[in-house]
C-alpha cells in the first residue's frame, strides 16, 4: 500500500544550527538535486532570508529514498519557520507531520525556542529523532548536548544521532531512522476530504496555491472544494507535489502532502490552518487547531514624498497577496500627511515589511514607532480597541495590555542580569529551573509592548549573546498606562505620541525630548521640544537657532568636502518631513526605540 512507505517529517533547529544545511544535505543524498545544483541553498528562497540567514517562509519537500531495507519510501519534508513571531505557522507544519527531526548544534545546546517547539511537537504525538549536529567542530560537544537531551526533554541518549551537514556524516543514518522510527500516516482515503493548510505562496499566474496535507480522502483535478472558515468555494484546476520544482500528479491521497491551485486570488482565501473539504459529500467538522493570524504590532508607514501615497499602497496590495498576515488601513497624521497603520505578527515581520517596500518597490518611508494594541475601557463602559496612540481618548477608565509569558535560557553566571533586566520591564517572575548543572531557565510574565522595544537586543547584550528567548501570549491585564505626547514648537505631533507606564514617563520624555533634540538639524530660529502627558509638561529642550551655514564647517574651502557636506545635506533632506515650520529627519519618529 502506498500509505506505508509515507513518511512526513519536519525539522525543529534553532536559528543558525545547521537546518538548511542538512535538509541541503539530505536532497542531495536522495538525489532531489545534483551536486551542481546544490551550489545555492534551496530550502531558504527569499533574498531577505538568506540576507538574514533565518527562514522565513515553509516550504515542503517530497523526496524518494531508497533505504537500507531495498524498500523505496517517499519523504515529505516541511520547513518550519525558525522565528517567534511565526509560532503559529510551526504549529500548522507539525501538525501535518507524524515526527520530526530536532537538530542541536552541537556546541551551543538546546535553546528556548527550540524547548518550545520541541513541547509543540510532543503535544501534537510526533516521534522525535534527536540530531546533535556540527560534530566536526573543535568546540562541539556532543556528549553534553546529549546529557541535556537526556535531562530536558527525557530523550534516551542512545537514540541520538551524532551528524554533520557539513561532511556529510550520519546523514544516511537520519535517513534510516526517519524511515524505521517516524510511524506511517494512519489514514483513510475513503473518508470525506479533510486537507490541512499549513502555507501558500502567490503565484502571478496561478493564483494563490495552498501547501497541503491530505488528512483524509483525497482531493484531484476538477473537484469542487470548499474552505471550511470561509466557506468559499473553488475548482481544482491542478494538484502536484514539490520535488523541489513543482510537479504535477494526478491525485493526492490521504497521508500525502503537496499543493494544489483552484485559481484563488488571495493568500486570504488559502489561510493557514484551514480545512479544505469538497463541496459535495464534504466533511462535517474541520481539522482541529485552525486560527486567524491576529497582528500583535502596529506602526504607522507614511510615504516621504506624499505623491508616493497611491504607490505605496499598490505595494502593500502585492504584499498582501503573499501575506495573509499582513494588515493595514489607511491613517492620516496631522504630522505626516496620508499614510497606512499596518498591522504584523512581530517585530521581525515589521521589518522585513519596511524592507521589502524600500527595497523591492523603492519607496522611501517614514515609520512611526510601533505599538500594541491596548484594550481600553472608556468612563460609559464601552471597550475599546486601541492600535494607535493618537486615537487613546482623553478620558479613559482602565487601560489593560497584552501580556506574554516569556522563557528564557541562559547560562547560571548570567541569571542575575536577566532578572534585572525583566525587573527593569515590568516582568513578574514565575518560576527558575536548572536544566542542567550550568543552564538555567527563566519564566517571568512581560507586557508584550517592553518586549517589542529592546528587550531582545538587551537580552543579548546583557548575557554576551548566550540567553535564548521565546515567548507566547498569554492574556491582556489591566496596567497604569498614560499617553505621552511630544510638543514640537508647541505643535503636538501626532506621529510621535506614544503610550507608556506611568513610572516610566517621566524618564521616557525626557530621554526622548534630548534624543529629539540631537536629531532635529539646528533651523533658522530656536525650537522648543516638550513631552507633556495630557496638559502637564514635564520634560522641555531647546534646539538653538542656526547662526552660521552649513558650509562654514569646512576649513580652508577643501572642494570636495564641500561637495560631500552639500551632498549629506541633500540626502538628508530626502527623508526630512515639513512637520508645521519644522524640519523633521525620519529618524525622529523611530527615536523612541533608541532611548532607554
Ligand atoms: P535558519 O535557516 O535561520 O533556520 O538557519 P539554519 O538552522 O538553516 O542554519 P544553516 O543551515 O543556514 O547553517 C548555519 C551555519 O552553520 C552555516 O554557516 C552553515 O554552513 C553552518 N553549518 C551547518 N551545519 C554544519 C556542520 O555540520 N558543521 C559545521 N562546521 N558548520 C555547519
Amino acid at each position: 500500500d502506498r500509505q506505508e512507505s509515507i513518511r512526513n517529517f519536519c525539522i525543529i533547529a534553532h536559528i543558525d544550527h545547521g537546518k538548511s544545511t542538512l535538509a541541503d544535505r539530505m536532497l542531495e543524498r536522495t538525489g532531489a538535486l545534483t551536486e551542481r545544483e546544490m551550489s545555492a541553498q534551496v530550502l531558504d528562497q527569499m533574498d531577505l532570508e538568506r540576507e538574514r540567514g533565518i527562514t522565513i517562509k515553509l516550504q515542503a519537500v517530497r523526496l524518494k529514498y531508497s533505504a537500507s531495507d531495498g524498500e523505496q519510501y517517499q519523504l515529505n519534508l516541511i520547513d518550519t519557520p525558525g522565528h517567534v513571531d511565526f509560532s503559529y505557522e510551526v504549529s500548522r507544519s507539525l501538525a501535518a507531520c507524524e515526527g520530526a527531526l530536532l537538530v542541536v548544534d552541537a556546541a551551543q545546546g538546546i535553546q528556548a525556542q527550540t524547548l518550545a517547539n520541541v513541547y509543540l511537537a510532543l503535544e501534537h504525538d510526533l516521534e522525535i529523532i534527536p540530531v546533535v549536529n556540527k560534530i566536526d567542530l573543535p568546540s562541539a560537544n556532543p556528549e553534553a548536548v546529549i546529557k541535556e537531551l537526556e535531562d530536558i526533554i527525557g530523550i534516551n541518549g542512545d537514540e541520538v544521532i551524532l551528524a554533520s551537514a557539513k561532511t556529510g556524516e550520519g546523514i544516511g543514518e537520519i535517513l534510516d531512522a526517519i524511515v524505521e522510527r517516524i510511524p506511517s500516516p494512519a489514514v483513510d482515503s475513503n473518508k470525506p476530504l479533510r486537507a490541512l493548510i499549513f502555507d501558500s505562496h502567490f503565484d502571478s499566474y496561478k493564483g494563490a496555491i495552498p501547501y497541503i496535507r491530505v488528512v483524509d480522502g483525497r482531493v484531484k483535478k476538477g473537484m469542487e472544494i470548499k474552505m471550511m472558515s470561509s466557506g468559499r468555494v473553488f475548482e481544482v484546476n491542478e494538484v502536484g507535489v514539490f520535488t523541489p520544482a513543482m510537479k504535477m500528479v494526478d491525485t493526492l491521497s490521504a497521508g500525502e502532502v503537496g499543493f494544489l491551485s483552484a485559481s484563488c486570488k488571495e493568500v486570504r482565501d488559502t489561510r493557514v490552518g484551514d480545512t479544505i473539504t469538497t463541496v459535495k459529500n464534504g466533511a462535517d467538522k474541520p481539522l482541529p487547531g485552525y486560527r486567524k493570524a491576529t497582528p500583535m504590532v502596529f506602526c504607522g508607514l507614511f510615504p516621504v514624498d506624499s505623491n508616493d501615497y497611491e504607490d505605496l499602497r499598490d505595494a502593500l496590495d502585492r504584499l498582501q497577496l503573499n501575506d495573509a498576515s499582513l494588515v493595514f488601513e489607511p491613517e492620516t497624521s496631522v504630522a505626516l500627511g496620508f499614510g497606512f497603520r499596518c498591522g504584523f505578527l512581530g517585530m521581525l515581520h515589521m521589518e522585513i515589511v519596511q524592507e521589502r517596500l524600500e527595497r523591492e518597490y523603492k519607496i522611501n518611508l517614514i515609520t512611526t514607532a510601533p505599538n500594541v494594541i491596548y484594550e481600553v475601557t472608556t468612563p460609559n463602559n464601552e471597550v475599546l480597541n486601541i492600535d494607535n496612540p493618537t486615537n487613546l481618548p482623553a478620558e479613559v477608565e482602565k487601560i489593560a495590555e497584552p501580556f506574554v509569558k516569556a522563557t528564557v535560557m541562559v547560562p547560571d553566571d548570567y541569571v542575575g542580569p536577566v532578572m534585572e533586566l525583566c525587573q527593569e520591564k515590568r516582568g513578574r517572575y514565575e518560576t527558575m529551573e536548572y536544566l542542567s548543572e550550568l543552564r538555567v531557565i527563566l519564566t517571568y510574565y512581560l507586557p508584550l509592548s517592553e518586549i517589542i522595544y529592546d528587550f531582545y537586543d538587551q537580552l543579548k547584550s546583557r548575557t554576551r549573546g548566550y540567553a535564548s528567548l521565546d515567548y507566547e501570549l498569554t492574556a491582556y491585564r489591566e496596567s497604569n498606562l498614560v499617553k505621552l505626547d511630544i510638543l514640537i514648537n508647541g505643535e503636538v505631533v501626532d506621529a510621535l505620541s506614544c503610550i507608556v507606564h506611568r513610572d516610566k514617563a517621566y524618564y521616557r520624555g525626557r530621554n526622548l525630548t534630548s534624543k529629539l533634540k540631537e536629531l532635529i538639524p539646528r533651523q533658522m530660529f530656536e525650537i522648543p521640544i516638550q513631552a507633556a502627558i495630557g496638559n502637564k509638561v514635564i520634560a522641555r529642550v531647546t534646539v538653538k537657532a542656526l547662526r552660521k551655514n552649513v558650509l562654514d564647517k569646512c576649513y580652508g574651502g577643501d572642494i570636495t568636502r564641500k561637495k560631500k557636506l552639500l551632498e549629506k545635506q541633500k540626502e538628508g533632506k530626502k527623508r526630512m518631513k515639513q512637520v508645521g515650520n519644522v524640519e523633521i529627519p525620519q529618524e525622529a519618529f523611530m527615536a523612541v526605540l533608541s532611548i532607554d
